[in-house]
Protein backbone atom coordinates (compact mmCIF):
# COMPACT_ATOMS: atom_id res chain seq x y z
CA UNK A 1 0.00 0.00 0.00
CA UNK A 2 1.47 3.47 -0.98
CA UNK A 3 4.69 4.48 -3.25
CA UNK A 4 7.10 3.25 -0.51
CA UNK A 5 5.82 -0.42 0.02
CA UNK A 6 6.24 0.32 3.68
CA UNK A 7 3.74 2.77 5.75
CA UNK A 8 1.27 5.59 4.16
CA UNK A 9 1.90 9.08 4.27
CA UNK A 10 -0.68 11.27 4.46
CA UNK A 11 -1.46 15.17 5.13
CA UNK A 12 -4.15 17.87 5.85
CA UNK A 13 -3.86 21.29 4.33
CA UNK A 14 -5.65 24.16 4.35
CA UNK A 15 -5.95 27.74 5.53
CA UNK A 16 -6.86 28.77 9.29
CA UNK A 17 -10.12 27.25 10.55
CA UNK A 18 -10.69 24.92 7.41
CA UNK A 19 -11.39 22.31 9.87
CA UNK A 20 -8.46 19.97 8.75
CA UNK A 21 -7.65 18.96 12.59
CA UNK A 22 -11.03 17.56 13.01
CA UNK A 23 -11.22 16.11 9.86
CA UNK A 24 -7.43 14.49 10.36
CA UNK A 25 -8.49 13.26 13.43
CA UNK A 26 -11.82 11.72 11.97
CA UNK A 27 -9.44 9.38 9.60
CA UNK A 28 -7.27 8.70 11.86
CA UNK A 29 -10.07 7.27 13.94
CA UNK A 30 -11.73 5.67 10.80
CA UNK A 31 -8.46 3.80 9.66
CA UNK A 32 -7.65 2.31 13.43
CA UNK A 33 -5.67 2.27 16.80
CA UNK A 34 -2.58 1.35 14.77
CA UNK A 35 -2.36 5.11 13.16
CA UNK A 36 -0.35 7.54 14.09
CA UNK A 37 -2.39 11.06 14.35
CA UNK A 38 0.52 14.23 14.05
CA UNK A 39 0.69 17.67 13.33
CA UNK A 40 2.91 20.63 12.32
CA UNK A 41 4.59 22.53 13.56
CA UNK A 42 5.31 19.83 16.17
CA UNK A 43 4.63 16.07 16.25
CA UNK A 44 8.23 15.62 18.06
CA UNK A 45 9.08 16.74 21.37
CA UNK A 46 12.03 18.77 19.74
CA UNK A 47 9.37 20.00 17.53
CA UNK A 48 7.21 21.13 19.97
CA UNK A 49 9.25 23.21 21.64
CA UNK A 50 10.13 25.21 18.18
CA UNK A 51 6.28 25.75 17.55
CA UNK A 52 5.55 28.08 20.40
CA UNK A 53 8.65 29.95 19.00
CA UNK A 54 6.34 30.11 15.73
CA UNK A 55 2.58 30.30 16.71
CA UNK A 56 3.10 32.80 19.57
CA UNK A 57 3.62 36.13 19.56
CA UNK A 58 3.73 39.11 17.47
CA UNK A 59 2.96 38.34 13.61
CA UNK A 60 6.55 40.33 12.96
CA UNK A 61 8.48 38.19 15.43
CA UNK A 62 11.04 36.64 12.68
CA UNK A 63 12.39 37.94 9.71
CA UNK A 64 10.89 35.71 6.96
CA UNK A 65 14.25 33.66 6.22
CA UNK A 66 14.72 32.83 9.85
CA UNK A 67 10.69 31.78 9.81
CA UNK A 68 11.43 29.49 7.11
CA UNK A 69 14.45 28.35 9.02
CA UNK A 70 12.40 27.74 12.46
CA UNK A 71 9.54 25.53 9.97
CA UNK A 72 12.29 23.38 8.14
CA UNK A 73 14.31 22.51 11.58
CA UNK A 74 11.21 21.80 13.61
CA UNK A 75 9.76 19.40 10.18
CA UNK A 76 13.47 17.57 10.42
CA UNK A 77 13.06 16.69 13.99
CA UNK A 78 9.06 15.67 13.22
CA UNK A 79 10.59 13.83 10.54
CA UNK A 80 13.98 12.26 12.29
CA UNK A 81 11.47 10.84 15.30
CA UNK A 82 7.65 10.54 14.78
CA UNK A 83 7.10 10.33 10.59
CA UNK A 84 10.29 8.42 9.51
CA UNK A 85 10.59 5.63 12.63
CA UNK A 86 6.03 5.12 11.98
CA UNK A 87 6.51 4.76 7.96
CA UNK A 88 10.28 2.29 8.40
CA UNK A 89 7.06 0.26 10.63
CA UNK A 90 4.58 0.07 8.07
CA UNK A 91 2.39 2.19 9.83
CA UNK A 92 -0.13 5.19 8.47
CA UNK A 93 1.10 8.33 9.22
CA UNK A 94 -1.54 11.41 9.29
CA UNK A 95 0.40 14.91 9.47
CA UNK A 96 -2.17 17.60 10.48
CA UNK A 97 0.06 20.27 7.61
CA UNK A 98 3.40 19.39 6.24
CA UNK A 99 5.71 21.38 3.38
CA UNK A 100 2.95 22.14 1.84
CA UNK A 101 2.33 24.76 4.86
CA UNK A 102 5.52 26.21 4.04
CA UNK A 103 4.97 26.50 0.02
CA UNK A 104 2.14 28.11 0.36
CA UNK A 105 2.81 30.50 3.98
CA UNK A 106 6.21 31.53 3.64
CA UNK A 107 6.67 30.64 -0.11
CA UNK A 108 3.93 32.57 -1.80
CA UNK A 109 1.81 34.61 1.11
CA UNK A 110 4.57 36.42 2.14
CA UNK A 111 6.93 37.45 -0.67
CA UNK A 112 7.96 35.63 -3.09
CA UNK A 113 10.75 32.99 -1.40
CA UNK A 114 9.58 29.73 -3.38
CA UNK A 115 12.74 29.13 -4.18
CA UNK A 116 14.70 29.65 -0.59
CA UNK A 117 11.49 27.01 0.57
CA UNK A 118 11.75 24.53 -2.08
CA UNK A 119 15.94 24.18 -1.63
CA UNK A 120 15.57 24.19 1.92
CA UNK A 121 13.07 20.92 1.57
CA UNK A 122 15.20 19.16 -1.00
CA UNK A 123 18.38 19.56 1.24
CA UNK A 124 16.81 18.87 4.65
CA UNK A 125 13.13 17.36 4.25
CA UNK A 126 13.14 15.34 0.92
CA UNK A 127 9.67 13.49 1.19
CA UNK A 128 6.70 14.28 0.23
CA UNK A 129 3.61 13.18 1.45
CA UNK A 130 1.84 9.81 -0.56
CA UNK A 131 -1.58 11.11 -0.48
CA UNK A 132 -2.77 15.07 0.42
CA UNK A 133 -6.44 16.08 1.35
CA UNK A 134 -6.29 20.10 0.89
CA UNK A 135 -9.97 20.92 2.89
CA UNK A 136 -11.05 24.45 0.75
CA UNK A 137 -12.97 26.99 2.32
CA UNK A 138 -14.08 30.31 2.14
CA UNK A 139 -11.95 32.31 4.34
CA UNK A 140 -14.51 34.70 6.02
CA UNK A 141 -16.31 31.73 7.41
CA UNK A 142 -13.05 29.87 8.82
CA UNK A 143 -11.07 33.18 9.88
CA UNK A 144 -14.46 33.65 12.33
CA UNK A 145 -13.96 29.81 13.12
CA UNK A 146 -10.36 30.06 13.97
CA UNK A 147 -10.11 33.16 15.89
CA UNK A 148 -13.31 31.94 17.70
CA UNK A 149 -11.29 29.10 18.81
CA UNK A 150 -9.13 31.74 20.85
CA UNK A 151 -6.26 29.38 21.52
CA UNK A 152 -3.49 31.82 21.54
CA UNK A 153 -2.11 30.79 18.87
CA UNK A 154 -3.00 33.38 16.42
CA UNK A 155 0.26 34.50 14.83
CA UNK A 156 -0.80 34.05 11.57
CA UNK A 157 -4.57 34.23 12.00
CA UNK A 158 -3.72 37.94 13.34
CA UNK A 159 -2.52 38.62 9.70
CA UNK A 160 -6.44 39.15 8.56
CA UNK A 161 -8.49 38.31 5.38
CA UNK A 162 -6.42 38.96 2.54
CA UNK A 163 -3.65 37.16 3.95
CA UNK A 164 -6.18 33.92 4.37
CA UNK A 165 -7.44 35.06 0.59
CA UNK A 166 -4.35 35.08 -0.65
CA UNK A 167 -3.17 31.53 1.28
CA UNK A 168 -6.00 30.05 -0.40
CA UNK A 169 -5.53 30.71 -3.30
CA UNK A 170 -1.91 29.60 -2.95
CA UNK A 171 -2.66 25.98 -1.88
CA UNK A 172 -5.29 25.84 -5.04
CA UNK A 173 -2.64 26.70 -7.05
CA UNK A 174 -0.40 23.72 -5.82
CA UNK A 175 -3.40 21.11 -5.88
CA UNK A 176 -3.79 22.30 -9.55
CA UNK A 177 0.31 21.86 -9.74
CA UNK A 178 -0.29 18.02 -8.14
CA UNK A 179 -3.53 17.09 -8.94
CA UNK A 180 -2.28 13.40 -8.70
CA UNK A 181 -1.11 13.90 -4.89
CA UNK A 182 -3.31 16.45 -3.87
CA UNK A 183 -6.91 16.19 -3.39
CA UNK A 184 -9.36 18.98 -3.00
CA UNK A 185 -11.97 18.53 -0.54
CA UNK A 186 -15.53 21.12 -0.13
CA UNK A 187 -14.80 22.22 3.76
CA UNK A 188 -18.00 23.81 3.77
CA UNK A 189 -20.18 20.86 4.24
CA UNK A 190 -21.25 18.89 7.91
CA UNK A 191 -18.24 17.50 9.47
CA UNK A 192 -19.34 13.98 9.05
CA UNK A 193 -20.11 14.47 5.46
CA UNK A 194 -16.51 15.57 4.79
CA UNK A 195 -15.35 12.81 6.81
CA UNK A 196 -17.57 10.06 4.53
CA UNK A 197 -16.08 11.98 1.28
CA UNK A 198 -12.17 11.55 2.70
CA UNK A 199 -12.75 8.00 3.82
CA UNK A 200 -14.38 7.22 0.68
CA UNK A 201 -11.30 8.40 -1.47
CA UNK A 202 -8.59 6.98 0.72
CA UNK A 203 -10.35 3.84 -0.08
CA UNK A 204 -10.45 4.51 -3.53
CA UNK A 205 -6.69 5.85 -3.96
CA UNK A 206 -5.68 2.24 -2.06
CA UNK A 207 -6.90 0.15 -4.17
CA UNK A 208 -5.93 2.66 -7.28
P1 LIG B 1 -2.21 25.10 12.95
O1 LIG B 1 -3.13 26.23 13.30
O2 LIG B 1 -2.68 24.26 11.81
O3 LIG B 1 -1.82 24.29 14.15
O4 LIG B 1 -0.85 25.76 12.41
C1 LIG B 1 -0.19 26.75 13.13
C2 LIG B 1 0.11 27.94 12.25
O5 LIG B 1 1.39 27.79 11.61
C3 LIG B 1 -0.89 28.16 11.15
O6 LIG B 1 -1.32 29.52 11.19
C4 LIG B 1 -0.12 27.89 9.90
C5 LIG B 1 1.31 28.14 10.26
N1 LIG B 1 2.29 27.35 9.49
C6 LIG B 1 3.15 28.01 8.61
O7 LIG B 1 3.07 29.23 8.45
N2 LIG B 1 4.08 27.28 7.93
C7 LIG B 1 4.23 25.92 8.09
O8 LIG B 1 5.09 25.30 7.46
C8 LIG B 1 3.33 25.25 9.02
C9 LIG B 1 3.46 23.78 9.23
C10 LIG B 1 2.39 26.00 9.69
Amino acid sequence: MGRRGAGVFISFEGIDGSGKSTQARLLAEALGPDTVLTREPGGSAGAEEIRRLLVEGAPARWSPETEILLFTAARRDHLEKTIGPALAAGRIVITDRFADSTRVYQGAARAARRPLVDRLHALMIGIEPDLTFLIDMDPASALERGLARRSGEDRFEDLGLDFQKTLRAGFLALAQAQPARITVIDGARAAHVVANDILARYRAWCTA
